[in-house]
This record gives C-alpha cells, sequence and structure tokens, in this order.
C-alpha cells in the first residue's frame, strides 16, 4: 500500500468516528487541529482572509482562530485598498485583521508592498517622473511597515515581478524606475523594520523551469548587490491534473536554501470542478499531502499558508469558471479529506 493509501485509509476510519469538527469530540478537537499539529512540528500554517466574513461570520473567526497560527491578507494591505488617494490611508480592514491575529496568538505574513495588480487608480493613472515614483513607493512602503512594525513578522515586499515569459515584467515601476525599483523596495522595508523577514513572492516558480530560474537569478542578483532580501515565496495555486512535479519543487527549494533563502508556500490552493467527484477530492488530498509533507521535510520551508480556507470564499470560481472547492473545508466549514489526511501527516 503507498503510503498516500495508507493515510487516505487513516483519514477515513477517523472520519468514520467522528469528524474533528463535530461538538461531542471538541477536546480531542483542540488537540489535533492543523494548528495544534503543525505548531507542534515548528511549522506555521496559515490562510489568507478577507476582509468581510472576518467582520462579519463568527463560523469564519472560529474556524480561522482554532486551525491556523498564521494568516495574510488576502486584498486589504494591497496598495489599492490601502491607499484610495494620494492623501489618505484606509487601514480599518488591515487594522482588523492584525488585531485578530494578536488576539488568536497568530504570526502574520504582510501581503503585498508592491505589485502590478490592485494599484489606486490615481497611481496607476498618471504620468510619474521617475523621482516622483520613486518617492510614492517610498512612502507607501515606509508608512505601512512601519505602522505594523514589530506585529508582521514577514512581508511580501514585491509581487510577481517576473512575466509568464520569464522576463521582468514591464510594470509601471519597472518601466519608471527601472528594475533597480525591487532594490530600493526591499531597502525601504528594511528601513521601516529591521527585523522583519522580506520575501520575493511569485506564481508558476514553485518547480524547475524558465521561470523559476529567473526568479533564482533575480534572488541572487538581489543579494549580489547586498538588498535585504530573507526568503522566496512560492504561491502554489495548482490543479490535481497538472501539479508540479515534487522532486521539482525539492530542489527548487534546496537551491534557494543554498543561497540563504527561507520558504514559504504562500497562496497554496487545489482546484478542482465545483462540483467534484470523489475522485476529485481524493485527487486534491494527495496534492495538499505531497505539498505537506515536501515542507515538512525540507528545514527551509517554514510556512504553508492557502489561498483562503473555506469554499465558501475563495477567489477561484469567478477567476476559473467551473472550477471551485479548492481549498481545505468545504462552504459550511467542515473539513474535506484534504484536511483529513494533512491531519494525520502532521500527527505523524
Ligand atoms: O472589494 C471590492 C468591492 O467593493 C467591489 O464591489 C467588487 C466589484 O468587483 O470588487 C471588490 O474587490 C475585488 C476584491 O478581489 C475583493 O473581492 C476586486 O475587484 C478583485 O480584483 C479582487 O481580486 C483579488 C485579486 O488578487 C486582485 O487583487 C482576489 O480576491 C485575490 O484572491 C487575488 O489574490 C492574488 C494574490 O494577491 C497574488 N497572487 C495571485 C492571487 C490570485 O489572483
Amino acid at each position: 500500500m503507498t503510503r498516500f493509501l495508507l493515510l487516505l485509509s487513516l483519514a477515513l476510519a477517523a472520519c468514520d468516528s467522528g469528524s474533528p469538527m463535530s461538538e461531542e469530540n471538541d477536546d480531542t478537537h483542540t488537540e489535533t487541529t492543523l494548528r495544534a499539529l503543525a505548531t507542534a512540528k515548528g511549522l506555521h500554517v496559515g490562510a489568507a482572509v478577507a476582509a468581510g466574513p472576518l467582520a462579519s461570520d463568527p463560523a469564519y473567526r472560529e474556524v480561522l482562530g482554532t486551525e491556523f497560527n498564521m494568516l495574510t491578507a488576502e486584498n486589504v494591505m494591497k496598495m489599492g485598498p490601502l491607499r484610495p488617494s494620494p492623501q489618505a490611508f484606509s487601514w480599518d480592514d488591515a487594522d482588523a485583521l492584525v488585531d485578530f491575529a494578536e488576539s488568536n496568538d497568530m504570526a502574520i505574513r504582510g501581503h503585498a508592498l508592491v505589485w502590478h495588480s490592485s494599484l489606486p487608480s490615481w497611481v496607476e493613472s498618471a504620468n510619474w517622473g521617475r523621482q516622483e515614483l520613486i518617492a510614492i513607493l517610498q512612502e507607501h512602503i515606509t508608512a505601512v511597515v512601519t505602522r505594523y512594525s514589530g506585529r508582521i513578522a514577514h512581508w511580501d515586499v514585491v509581487n510577481e515581478a517576473v512575466g509568464d515569459d520569464a522576463r521582468r515584467r514591464p510594470t509601471l515601476f519597472n518601466e519608471v524606475i527601472g528594475p533597480e525599483y525591487l532594490q530600493m523596495a526591499f531597502g525601504f522595508a528594511h528601513d521601516a523594520d529591521p527585523d522583519a523577514k522580506l520575501f520575493y513572492n511569485d506564481y508558476s516558480a514553485e518547480g524547475l523551469g524558465a521561470k523559476s530560474d529567473a526568479v533564482y537569478a533575480l534572488v541572487q542578483e538581489l543579494l549580489s548587490t547586498g538588498t535585504p532580501i530573507h526568503g522566496v515565496g512560492l504561491q502554489m495555486h495548482v490543479t490535481t491534473s497538472n501539479p508540479p512535479s515534487m522532486d521539482a519543487v525539492r530542489s527548487n527549494i534546496r537551491r534557494l536554501a543554498a543561497l540563504g533563502m527561507e520558504v514559504h508556500i504562500t497562496e497554496m490552493d487545489v482546484r478542482i470542478p465545483e462540483s467534484p467527484t470523489d475522485g476529485d477530492l481524493v485527487a486534491q488530498a494527495q496534492v495538499y499531502n505531497d505539498v505537506l509533507e515536501l515542507c515538512l521535510s525540507e528545514s527551509a520551508c517554514t510556512s504553508l499558508v492557502f489561498w483562503g480556507f473555506t469554499d465558501r470564499h475563495s477567489w477561484i470560481p469567478s477567476f476559473f469558471p467551473g472550477f471551485g472547492a479548492a481549498l481545505p473545508f468545504d462552504e459550511n466549514y467542515q473539513p474535506k479529506l484534504a484536511y483529513q489526511v494533512m491531519q494525520q501527516t502532521l500527527s505523524n
């Protein structure tokens, strides 16, 4: 019997003897949450948080605080939501997220200081000179990182600077400031909180290939200029039909670790058809579990963060019509097979 089939049978047996979410099982459940099991192994297991349900849905808050020891902001720390106008910051949603994390003793990944997407229209629409845009970048990063200094330990400083063609993405920042905007951004963040760990974050750079080679080269280049970069985020938005090879992801993590990088899996979800079959759920559980086992076995991999946690709130259905059900909890906050299998792995 393969290891995964063994885990699957243990997970199904555990389901038969009572769901970990069932009320009669509360004491046992506290000890067998992903959070408790991951904490015991020194791993951060986290979820991206949406401001709406955090504010309005007690069940969302309950599962989030019980099952995860880390959270990240799905949207509210992006420049667009934070900076509605040049004069004003809109801190309320970001503050609420940080307050929730602190009340529940959770670590925080700040996401994301510099990204070509979700920019405020006043930034996107103007015809900036180089010094003007550098000043905006510096002011923004300094204000945000300073506000949460000592409270947010990990920041995605630059997100998705490498394009699908593995070349530097021609973003506003790259075109107006030049590629050195990356060094500047990391420098501004480091000046604002010298203790924060600063990450470069990207998608489709998990395994080996032209894009992950470009990310690796980018990290080498940043290090060669003395840029304060401490880690790389591998997003891991994947499917069951074409998941990255775990051997390739392991090699990639190891070469980044050899540069001194910490690696976080930052945005994992595994999309399947929106009305999944049992086979889809088993295949999904296997991908989640493969990544968890890999992360546990590589000392450089210190965080596994899902892009959400419940199918009730997920970006997948609107961005990939026909797909959904991508997260470890279903729409009613019940743990799915992926959860049960990861729970078995963390229990061993
Ligand atoms: O909040 C507004 C709401 O007021 C408005 O009525 C509504 C109408 O469209 O839009 C709402 O904002 C949307 C927001 O999600 C919150 O739901 C934005 O339009 C929409 O663009 C935004 O999408 C987010 C996307 O990033 C772009 O920022 C997704 O939720 C979020 O999951 C996704 O996350 C990204 C990571 O940051 C980087 N890696 C890829 C990942 C998936 O695309």
